[in-house]
């Protein structure tokens, strides 16, 4: 009965039971060899033998209810599920800056009925210069730090190629926009080695100055807000005559002048013009029939100014301080 009571899980109950009512336990054994006592002892034994074991076994039973419950109730504390306990959440990417400001801009274009076109990023002599008004030895060559893979073949050093590839494809009208990536030779907060432009181009009938400021103007609201304003500035490229720099008035000091803008009330946002008509002949466009307008914005520059980065090189560093703020 003492090691029936003491038994503290089921494994030892269960040995308790197999030591004293097993088949090879004393109680057993006497029982089992009652056939071979003096006959007028059998029924003394074997009733003595009977409540022994019937109050063992009442005992054992009883000690393995107690246990179970214990044993269940421990499982139910150990295994609890709490359904109502909050998730873990799983961190999540997002999109970089760059990526949603390239976005941004492709949409407000797409908005107004322009197509989205690409080109190769390893470009030749030809579409980068040369079919752009650049004549071998221009000095407008080496306003561009390009990076040469040989004398022909080269990192295309702004979206401009793509003009010409669109233009040897189709026939005006055009309007398409041109994102992607181009390089040069810089490194500094403002520029860096590889970086991103969208590209514009419009051919159509009677295409104006006016056309190009208008659709400057539509776009700068759209991105940097109502309140902007656009000026064009006098500028050259050797693609656009006349040609411009365009600004955008300062979003943070609204134009009064501040740290941002360099007290000019003003940021430079891209380069524009009139499509030359030297670049026509390169296309066969009839430059009697088309004019057209181009622009080149930096997608960088852009995301800079609308989330007010001061070092365009934080793009890249891949820091995820910098990067998840956005
Ligand atoms: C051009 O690249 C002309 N292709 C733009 C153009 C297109 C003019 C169509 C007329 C018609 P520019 O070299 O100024 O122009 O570069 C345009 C923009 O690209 C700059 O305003 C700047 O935002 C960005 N950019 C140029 N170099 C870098 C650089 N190294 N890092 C980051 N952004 C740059
Ligand atoms: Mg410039």
């Amino acid at each position: 009965m003492q090691a029936v009571e003491g038994a503290t899980d089921l494994a030892a109950l269960e040995e308790a039971r197999v030591r004293f009512l097993g088949r090879k336990a004393h109680l057993t054994v006497l029982l089992r060899s009652i056939p071979e006592l003096p006959a007028q002892e059998r029924p003394a034994v074997g009733r003595f033998g009977n409540v022994v074991k019937k109050e063992l076994e009442g005992a054992i039973a009883a000690r393995r209810d107690v246990l179970e419950r214990e044993e269940l109730v421990h499982a139910l504390e150990r295994d609890r599920i709490d359904v109502t306990l909050p998730g873990r959440a799983l961190p999540l990417g997002h999109l970089h800056l760059i990526t949603s400001t390239q976005r941004e801009i492709e949409d407000i274009f797409m908005g107004m009925g322009y197509e989205v076109a690409e080109g190769p990023e390893v470009e030749t002599d030809y579409y980068n210069f040369e079919a752009l008004n650049h004549p071998p030895d221009h000095p407008a060559r080496s306003l561009h730090d390009t990076f040469f893979v040989n004398d022909l073949v080269l990192l295309r050093t702004h979206t401009s190629p793509v003009q010409v590839r669109t233009m040897e494809k189709q026939q005006p009208p055009v309007y398409v926009i041109v994102p992607g990536k181009a390089y040069r030779r810089d490194n500094d907060a403002t520029h860096t080695p590889m970086f991103h432009q969208v590209e514009g181009l419009v051919v159509d009938h009677g295409i104006t100055l006016a056309d190009l400021k208008g659709t400057l103007e539509t776009f700068a609201k759209a991105m940097f807000g109502e309140e902007r304003s656009v000026r064009l500035r006098p500028h050259f490229f050797p693609f656009t005559e006349p040609s411009v720099e365009v600004d955008v008035s300062c979003m943070i000091c609204e134009g009064a002048g501040c740290r941002l803008c360099k007290r000019s009330g003003w940021l430079e946002i891209l380069g524009a013009g009139m499509v030359d008509p030297n670049v026509f002949d390169f296309v066969d466009y009839d430059p009697e029939e088309y004019t057209g307008f181009a622009f080149g914005m930096g997608i960088e520059r852009i995301a800079m100014l609308k989330h007010g980065v001061t070092d365009l090189r934080l793009f890249y560093e891949n820091d995820l301080r910098f990067i998840t703020q956005f």
